[in-house]
């Protein structure tokens, strides 16, 4: 009983951004017509909020059944605070695909190469049902890390980005970001160190380590769309609850993790509150109608259905191309 075994560069050479962004989009309307199976993650506290074990970090355990691949597997997906100054990489994850029918372990594939790119797409695929149609938009960004690169790329694919600000609380990796983003912005990298310059713009994300809610209400600009991509605060709770509507795409997970987790442990946001989700949207069981007048707050916190579908689709094309190695675990 082999079980295929896939690193980075194969899953680079296997999958492009614009096969993912498809793959989520398929995706998301699984969620919407209730094909996906997607439970709560799970979170094993390794420092990031107590201070015992001392590893400032957290990881998740993210299980998931996806229809239309009919394929089921976990995510082991955590992020490391204090890995970047250590020069290691912020997030680190594994992911391990099983057959549905009959248990057999089929795949272990790098989870940090598909976290990063299916976080980029997950707000592209968004973008195609917030935006009205529109073909072009100007982009602000917080933090010019992996994620913000991810972003970034996978937005590039579905539109043309007029310009891009950037804030970073270190400029020189806002410096590297703009050099190395140049080709995927049609305008201007605009490289700003005041951040409330970065929010006027037609899609704003926040995909930072903050914990610190440094985004104001005031910046929410009425015909904007705000991204809280990062997993802890990074949102006044005002500019949170100044949304005229709110999009997620996991109501359950969006409630207790992420940027909405004080509002919704309180109870000043609930399930009520939330418009759509992008599975609805994705399925066409909802709609917005943009307007120039609102606020529109969409938090794609990430679901392991994403991370199973990609694994999925690069294990078939993998086997295609007799791609990775093999390991049989029962010998
Ligand atoms: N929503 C999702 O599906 C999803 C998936 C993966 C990662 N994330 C989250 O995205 C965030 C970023 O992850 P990454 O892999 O890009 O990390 P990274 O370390 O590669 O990049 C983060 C960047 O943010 C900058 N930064 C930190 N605090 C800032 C602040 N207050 N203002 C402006 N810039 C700031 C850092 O200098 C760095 O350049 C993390 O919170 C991570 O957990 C979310």
């Amino acid at each position: 009983m082999q079980t295929r075994l896939l690193s980075t560069s194969e899953i680079e050479k296997l999958l492009s951004m614009k096969d993912i962004i498809d793959i989520l989009d398929k995706t998301f309307q699984g969620m919407g017509n209730g094909t996906v199976i997607n439970p709560t993650k799970g979170t094993l506290d390794l420092g990031e909020s107590n201070p015992f074990p001392p590893y400032h970090a957290d990881i998740n355990s993210m299980p998931a059944y996806v229809g239309w691949v009919d394929a089921a597997g976990i995510k082991w997906a955590g992020g490391w605070l204090k890995n970047p100054e250590k020069g290691l990489p912020y997030v680190s994850a594994m992911i391990m695909m099983v057959n549905p029918q009959n248990g057999m372990f089929t795949g272990v594939l790098d989870g940090t190469i598909i976290t990063n790119l299916r976080t980029g797409a997950q707000t592209a695929v968004a973008l195609k049902y917030l935006c009205g149609g529109k073909k072009s938009l100007s982009v602000g960004l917080y933090g010019a890390g992996v994620q913000g690169r991810t972003q970034t790329r996978a937005i590039s694919e579905l539109f043309d980005i007029e310009t891009l600000k950037v804030y970073d609380l270190y400029p020189e990796a806002a410096l590297k970001f703009a050099e190395e983003m140049k080709d995927y912005v049609s305008g201007d990298i605009i490289i700003t160190d005041k951040p409330e310059e970065a929010a006027d713009s037609d899609v704003v994300i926040t995909v930072t380590h903050a914990k610190d809610k440094f985004f104001k209400k005031e910046w929410f600009r009425p015909g904007s769309i705000l991204f809280p991509m990062g997993s802890y605060q990074e949102c006044d709770e005002e500019a949170l609850l100044s949304a005229d509507r709110i999009v997620v795409d996991h109501i359950g997970q969006c409630l207790h993790r992420g940027a909405l987790k004080e509002l919704g442990e309180q109870g000043r946001i609930t399930k009520k509150d939330i418009y759509a989700t992008l599975g609805e949207l994705a399925a066409g069981k909802k709609n917005i109608e943009i307007s120039e007048q609102e606020r529109i707050l969409c938090i794609p916190i990430g679901t392991g259905a994403m991370d199973i579908a990609v694994s999925a689709v690069a294990l078939q094309k993998a086997e295609e191309q007799g791609l990775g190695g093999s390991y049989d675990f029962t010998a």
